[in-house]
């Protein structure tokens, strides 16, 4: 979002340079040429100042991605090898809940034996063609998880969420975990930050409308029990082995649950 604004201007400067130092050299030129140009590079400099004054959602995101150790939808995509040994099979219908799906979603989708949805929980204005590709097939959904998902029971083998249940208070949490393990046949994955990553998620409030809670798994743990979510460990297991093997450590939380049966 605000690439765009920035770039118009960046273009008229580089453009812009030309003009300066040939009209100073030669008298031949008109002064008001380079008038015109200088109101009109003023122009395109001022309209993407309010652009960029616009465009905070696009300015936290930066922020994020530089600081970025704590987006568990980047864990997501790197877990990817990690999670297909562990759920072998179970990687066939696979469903990732989080900001960023589209980027996941097309990850999974290059997989093998893998198809792959998505549900985005925040606005996309500046999704890629191949982004807005993907939710006009919908393969991909702008939706609220506050509400009932739009699929039938057991719609996915695999239902993968990052970066979206922090944003819950605790009454919807209640009403979309379990929402997520309706949909799911083998297994919900849960990718959350750790309690320390707290600080550093401060700046998604403008984008996400609330401050992220971030947990410790014990708090998970004990919830999980209360809605009735197991842990899968022979998952677990499975998944620390080959990421063991190929050397992935996640700096999020990872919980494995079985579906509801
Ligand atoms: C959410 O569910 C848990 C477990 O059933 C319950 O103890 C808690 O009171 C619920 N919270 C809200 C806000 O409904």
């Amino acid at each position: 979002m605000s690439r765009r604004p920035i770039n118009p201007s960046r273009r008229i400067s580089e453009s812009g340079a030309a003009p300066f130092p040939s009209s100073l050299h030669s008298r031949s030129r008109s002064p008001s040429y380079v008038s015109i140009a200088l109101v009109i590079l003023g122009v395109f400099l001022v309209v993407g100042y309010l652009y960029r004054g616009q465009g905070t959602f696009g300015s936290n995101k930066a922020v994020s991605r530089v600081e970025g150790d704590f987006s568990c939808t980047l864990e997501v995509e790197r877990a990817i090898p990690v999670l297909k040994k562990a759920y072998g099979d179970s990687m066939h219908r696979v469903l990732h809940v989080g900001p960023d799906t589209c980027s996941v979603v097309s990850k999974l989708l290059r997989e093998e034996d893998t198809e792959a949805w998505g549900i985005e929980p925040y606005d996309i204005e500046d999704a890629d063609r191949k982004c807005k590709s993907l939710v006009h097939r919908g393969i991909v959904r702008v939706a609220d998880i506050k509400f009932p998902l739009p699929y039938r029971p057991k719609s996915f083998s695999l239902v993968i969420v990052s970066d979206a249940l922090e944003y819950l208070s605790p009454k919807f949490l209640n009403r979309t975990l379990p929402e997520l393990g309706r949909v799911s046949a083998d297994g919900l994955v849960i990718f959350t930050g750790y309690p320390r990553h707290q600080k550093a998620k401060a700046a998604d409030k403008a984008k996400y409308g609330r401050l992220a809670k971030l947990r410790s798994s014990t708090w998970w743990i004990r919830y999980f029990v209360q809605m009735s979510l197991e842990e899968n460990e022979g998952v677990i297991k499975k998944f620390e082995q080959a990421a063991e093997k190929k050397s992935y450590r996640s700096s999020c939380q990872i919980f494995h649950l079985k579906s509801y049966n």
